[in-house]
């Protein structure tokens, strides 16, 4: 996830923009850079890599003395590789910028631009930022400002400079995280307090629709038409580790709540005119025609995640496709060859297993593609397409967001699938993708009120056993719902589909035995609530998570957890969250590690 700083103030600034990034070196990053000003000119350094290795080696050779003011990042890419060109601060010389989130109508602004003269140099979203504020810049920084956010569309934090605005900083955002820290005779922004502690405890915190000016006189806030505002000032108490978490108590929750952030990541940059594109990584309709199977390989959520793809694109896209675990792939033989299409998906983009199964894949002739988290890593490299997740940095080595948004990508890939296949038409396609991006904000509905999963937590959490129940899409998302609860809170658990339970596995539910029946299609509700019926006979202790709206008898359900009304086949990627707080609160009030939880880490790179 990207980092921003900005410092304003009487000391060299490049010594205080220089620490403040690295510690925001926790969010995680390919690239860094710094722009200040310098006698009459913006003077930029950046570079690829790790800081310490690249920018700071790279300022040994064009040192900065004298400079009090400037801006600063740390790059997670996006929209192009991890490059020097692609690093910010990104600018023309009469403006530079630093950027956090992403433009989704980058390509129109950038044909504008192209269009009145403008060349482009990096392959970022950010430069078409940069050029339009240029663009409108006519001596007025709040009316430039003004008019591009009014025409910039997407989630964003920006640290602005203007050549001809000495030593003032302009701040502006929407959905990124920016605020806005007060110390003594000196200013700064940054994305979130960890990077400026150091300094001062003191920070407002920017809303969307004010701008921040940092200068000699102090910070000024003015809405966007340049009035001026008041802002509360806040103090942080927190230390460096717990504000690195956000002031939350465990990463884990902290990711939990990142998640409406990270789908809306993953995937508006892959919607063009309403419709899925994955040109960046020349996944073409054409292509998508033609493979004769599509497989999908991963390990634990990762693999998990492909179990929801198949369902997705098998009933979307009537197309059969086979999802298989990296460690048994690799070792069986697969029926994998020249015109299929091999789905790896792995967050960190290191696991051992996944690696051979792309390696394989792609001895036996396959197109590879990889949907993987972190830039650069050895499965991005392999694969032959590569879809960034652009979750950022996961630090709890349970997986939540990277999940979510693998999840989230699966959706895309059976909508791109199923039009390309014909099997959907170009509106149909549209409504799918449009009722995708409203899946955000049901997921902040879920995040809204964490009361319920700590209560269902306080029932669970002395079990020594349980079972997750499911059926269809419900099915293959309470696996993982059973995953994390088993991973973190160590009590045993296994996710079965509900009508398979009377061949065997009932005979595990005794008194006291909880159930967690995943009730979320309408079409297999009737079908769950026998299910849930039977074991609720033979003394199971029943947990329903079911849309709010639905009326459960007595004799069913024990506790309800409601979800937000949405369509059948968005609502299972929105019970994830639901999931990862019981497993979460449980974990919790077991007194578990949360984070670390034993026996695990967050990157297998062996066998
Ligand atoms: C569970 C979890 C693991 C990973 C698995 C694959 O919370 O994190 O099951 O999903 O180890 O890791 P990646 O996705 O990095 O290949």
């Amino acid at each position: 996830m990207c980092g921003i700083v900005g410092f304003i103030g009487k000391r060299a600034c490049t010594d205080v923009l220089i620490d403040a990034l690295k510690r925001l070196e926790y969010r995680g990053y390919d690239s860094a850079g710094i722009a200040i000003f310098e006698d009459d000119k913006i003077k930029t350094v950046k570079a690829k890599g790790k800081i310490k290795e690249g920018l700071v080696e790279k300022l040994k050779s064009e040192p900065i003395f004298t400079a009090v003011c400037g801006i600063g990042h740390t790059r997670w890419a996006t929209h192009g590789e991890p490059s020097d060109v692609n690093s910010h601060p990104i600018g023309n010389g009469r403006v530079s910028i630093v950027h956090n989130g992403i433009i989704e109508n980058y390509r129109e602004i950038k044909s504008f631009l192209i269009g009145k003269g403008y060349g482009f140099e990096s392959e970022t979203d950010t430069e078409t930022v940069a050029k339009l504020l240029d663009y409108y810049y006519e001596g007025d920084p709040i009316e430039a400002i003004e008019k591009a956010v009014g025409v910039i569309q997407g989630a964003y934090a920006l640290g602005i400079i203007f050549r001809e605005h000495k030593n003032k900083i302009f701040a502006v955002r929407k959905d990124s995280p920016l605020i806005v820290g007060k110390g003594k005779g000196e200013s700064f922004i940054a994305s979130d307090i960890t990077a400026i502690i150091e300094y001062t405890r003191e920070y407002y915190c920017l809303e969307r629709g004010e701008i921040a000016t940092l200068d000699e006189n102090g910070i000024h806030f003015t809405d966007l038409h340049g009035e001026a505002i008041e802002k509360e000032l806040f103090t942080a108490d927190w230390d460096v580790e717990s504000a690195q978490k956000g002031g939350y108590e465990h990463f884990m929750l902290k990711e939990i709540h990142e998640q409406p952030d990270a789908v809306r990541n993953t995937i508006s940059p892959r919607i063009k005119d309403g419709l899925p594109d994955f040109g960046e990584c020349g996944l073409t309709a054409e292509k998508l025609r033609a493979y004769k199977h599509i497989f999908i390989v991963g390990c634990g959520s990762a693999m998990h995640s492909g179990m929801v793809g198949k369902y997705l694109i098998e009933d979307l896209a009537r197309t059969p496709v086979i999802v298989d675990i990296a460690s048994e792939f690799r070792y069986r033989n697969p029926l994998v060859s020249d015109g299929d299409l091999v789905v790896i998906v792995s967050q960190s983009g290191e696991t051992a297993d996944t690696l051979e199964a792309l390696k394989l894949s792609k001895a036996k002739g396959a197109d590879t593609l990889a949907v993987v988290n972190v830039v650069g890593s050895s499965i991005a490299r392999e694969a032959d397409m590569v879809i960034y997740t652009n979750a950022g940095p996961e630090i709890s080595v349970c997986s939540t967001k990277a999940y979510a948004v693998q999840v989230a990508f699966m959706y895309l890939l059976a909508f791109e699938v199923a039009y390309a296949r014909g099997r959907i038409d170009e509106a149909r396609c549209k409504e799918l993708v449009n009722g995708l991006t409203e899946v955000p904000e049901k997921i902040q509905e879920c995040l809204n009120d964490l009361s319920i999963y700590q209560y269902v937590a306080s029932k669970i959490f002395n079990a020594d056993s349980l079972l997750y129940i499911g059926r269809g899409l419900d099915n293959a998302l309470s696996m993982e719902g059973s995953l994390k609860l088993k991973e973190i809170s160590y009590i045993h658990s296994e996710s079965y589909a509900a009508g398979e339970l009377k061949h065997g596995t009932i005979s595990l539910i005794e008194d006291g035995t909880p159930v967690i029946a995943v009730m979320t299609q309408s079409s297999l509700f009737e079908k769950m609530l026998s299910n849930v019926r039977t074991v609720k006979s033979r003394g199971a202790k029943v947990v329903a998570i079911c849309r709010a709206a639905e009326n459960l008898d007595a004799d069913c359900a024990d506790y309800k957890v409601g979800l937000p009304e949405a369509d059948d086949l968005f609502l299972p990627l929105i019970s994830t969250v639901a999931m990862q707080l019981i497993a979460y609160y449980t974990a919790v009030q077991r007194g578990c590690d949360v984070d670390k939880p034993r026996n695990l880490a967050k990157s297998v790179t062996v066998e």
